[in-house]
């Protein structure tokens, strides 16, 4: 039998399992974005048609996505910030009885043995009918490009244009997009922010912040910047914009 998918809310027999696929694959500090943890529980409720499951015939989960509905007038300037401004934008616009156009897929994950074999394009396309189902014509995603944790030096916007000698982006994650058809937008700079005390960021980071200043941390994007007099880490995450309808 081939792939099923399904809505997240419909399988909570899978839910157990979907925890620990969805866990894994992820640094500490990307559960640590305050502006996300103020509007997940609310997207949760509101978009649940968006949030979806591919399972294979053994009822084994092998991808999972989700997204949310904003309005959006297609033009670069008025792109929500990133992930963050878009879950409250989504969360905002449907608390006023706005109508939505454009769907965000916000994330996309592939069970770590199955990556590299196309399902996330797969799970890209599923989610972008269901945006359709829902009458939000364009799609557009901030996306966390994979390989861009190597360089946290780089500006996104320079690592957007990096190229392999066949043309296709550097990022394989960003090639899955482009092979689908997307184009990239613009970085957005300020896509996610993850806020902590020094001791949260030694915890996650799994290692030492003796001064203040900034670090390179595995696994994030851009470097850590820590102040030791306010107590306080951050990390501010660029994503790249891309359109897909
Ligand atoms: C990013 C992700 C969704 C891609 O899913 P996927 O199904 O593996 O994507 P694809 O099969 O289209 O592979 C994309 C490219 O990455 C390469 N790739 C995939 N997994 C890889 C791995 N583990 N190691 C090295 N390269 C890998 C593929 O070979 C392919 O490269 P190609 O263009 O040269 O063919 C998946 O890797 C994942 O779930 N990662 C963890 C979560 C994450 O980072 N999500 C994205 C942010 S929301």
């Amino acid at each position: 039998m081939g792939i099923r998918s399904f809505i997240f809310a419909e399988r909570s027999d899978l839910h157990q399992q979907a925890n620990k696929i969805f866990s894994a694959d992820w640094p500490e500090f990307i559960f640590h974005d305050p502006v996300a943890d103020q509007y997940m529980g609310r997207v949760r409720e509101f978009f649940e048609d968006m949030s979806l499951l591919l399972v294979d015939g053994d009822d084994q989960i092998v991808a999972g996505g989700w997204g949310v509905p904003v309005r959006w007038d297609g033009t670069a300037d008025k792109l929500p910030g990133g992930y963050d401004d878009a879950l409250r934008q989504a969360v905002e616009l449907h608390e006023n009885g706005g109508r939505p156009d454009t769907l965000v897929i916000a994330a996309a994950q592939v069970r770590r043995d199955l990556q590299g074999q196309g399902l996330a394009a797969q799970m890209l396309r599923r989610l972008a009918d269901a945006g359709e189902q829902a009458g939000l014509t364009r799609v557009i995603a901030p996306v966390r490009p994979t390989l861009k944790a190597r360089y946290p030096l780089t500006p996104m916007g320079r690592f957007m244009t990096w190229t392999r000698p066949d043309g296709a982006p550097l990022d394989p994650w960003l090639r899955t997009h482009q092979r689908m058809g997307a184009h990239m937008l613009c970085p957005a700079e300020r896509s996610m922010v993850m806020t902590g005390s020094v001791a949260d960021w030694e915890n996650w980071a799994g290692m030492a912040f003796p001064d203040s200043g900034s670090y390179v941390v595995p696994g994030a994007l851009a470097l850590v910047v820590i102040d030791q007099v306010h107590d306080l880490g951050e990390l501010i995450e660029p994503n790249v914009w891309v359109q897909h309808r």
